[in-house]
């Protein structure tokens, strides 16, 4: 189907209802209901659905960076452009190619991204629901130049909660972080699960594969499974911040969290011809079924 800005969208089905939307327009996820229909990602009603910027909300990927260096834009580009549909990708793991509802995309770098960032690439993005509706990224990003290149990844997960000081985040306790908002000074997490109660930014080091996102109002958690995404992303922008964002609503920081699987502290290398994964599961349970409540 066509989206609000003429561009492709594919929408995705599991046998019990669950369903995604991924959009062409930066190869982004949209939406991601479970089998009730509810909602599971947040999207911004102030959101731009126009080319080429990325739409506040989703899962936006970034790469070929995450954050603001050098000549490339915010998040890198990858995120701004229209994908294709790879319609022969090359095989994957069999465990994720079996019984599911999936896309795949590609994205190519155009003679623009070149200027910006001269390494040619391949990056396959395949998405899929299982057949109980987790929602399943998988990123494959292949060196096609004649010299290494490095670059740092995030998919930028914009969860929806119902209250983000009712909110917990389980796993990361203890790790090291870099603090975006004290010029990525190094700290140590001291707390127990970490709660909200002022804007943060952050990108947690060396975490676990797994780690939850606890909505206690909702009864809901979110569990976030990764493979080759070391650091995490824990950004709530609060409501300075919200305000000086023009695509995003001024309260609308209480009904989301990004929390985003990434490689940033140490970037990912590539010499010719190799390929990197990195894949993200992210499913929801009840909070009955999660250990301590
Ligand atoms: C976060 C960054 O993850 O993304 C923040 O750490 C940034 O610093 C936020 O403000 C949103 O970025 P953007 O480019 O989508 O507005």
């Amino acid at each position: 189907s066509k989206d609000w800005n003429g561009i492709d969208q594919v929408v995705l089905r599991s046998p019990h209802g669950a369903s995604a939307k991924v959009s062409l327009h930066g190869g982004q996820v949209t939406s991601w209901r479970n089998d009730r229909g509810e909602e599971l990602l947040f999207t911004s009603s102030k959101a731009i659905f126009k080319s080429p910027k990325a739409i506040r909300g989703g899962i936006p990927v970034c790469f070929p960076q995450f954050g603001n260096c050098g000549s490339l834009e915010q998040h890198g580009f990858a995120r701004n452009k229209v994908w294709t549909i790879d319609e022969n990708p090359p095989p994957l793991h069999p465990n994720d190619s079996r019984g599911k509802s999936a896309v795949d995309l590609l994205l190519k770098p155009s003679e623009e991204d070149l200027k910006c960032w001269p390494n040619s690439f391949q990056f396959r993005l395949r998405v899929s629901l299982s057949s109980d509706g987790n929602l399943i990224l998988i990123s494959r990003i292949r060196n096609v130049n004649g010299k290494p290149f490095s670059f740092s990844f995030a998919y930028h997960t914009y969860l929806s909660v119902s209250d983000i000081s009712e909110v917990r985040i389980e796993g990361l306790e203890t790790l090291d972080y870099l603090d975006n908002l004290l010029q990525r000074e190094r700290f140590t997490e001291q707390g127990d699960a970490i709660t909200f109660e002022s804007e943060v930014d952050r990108v947690y080091l060396s975490s676990p594969k797994c780690i939850a996102v606890l909505d206690h109002e909702r009864k809901r958690t979110y569990v976030i499974r990764k493979e080759g995404l070391p650091d995490v992303v824990v950004w709530n922008p609060w409501d300075k911040k919200s305000k000086a964002m023009v695509d995003f609503g001024d309260e609308e920081y209480k009904q989301m969290l990004c929390v985003d699987g990434a490689a940033i502290e140490k970037p990912i290398t590539l010499k010719p011809g190799e390929e990197w994964t990195g894949r993200m599961e992210l499913s929801v349970v009840p909070s009955s079924f999660y250990s301590d409540e």
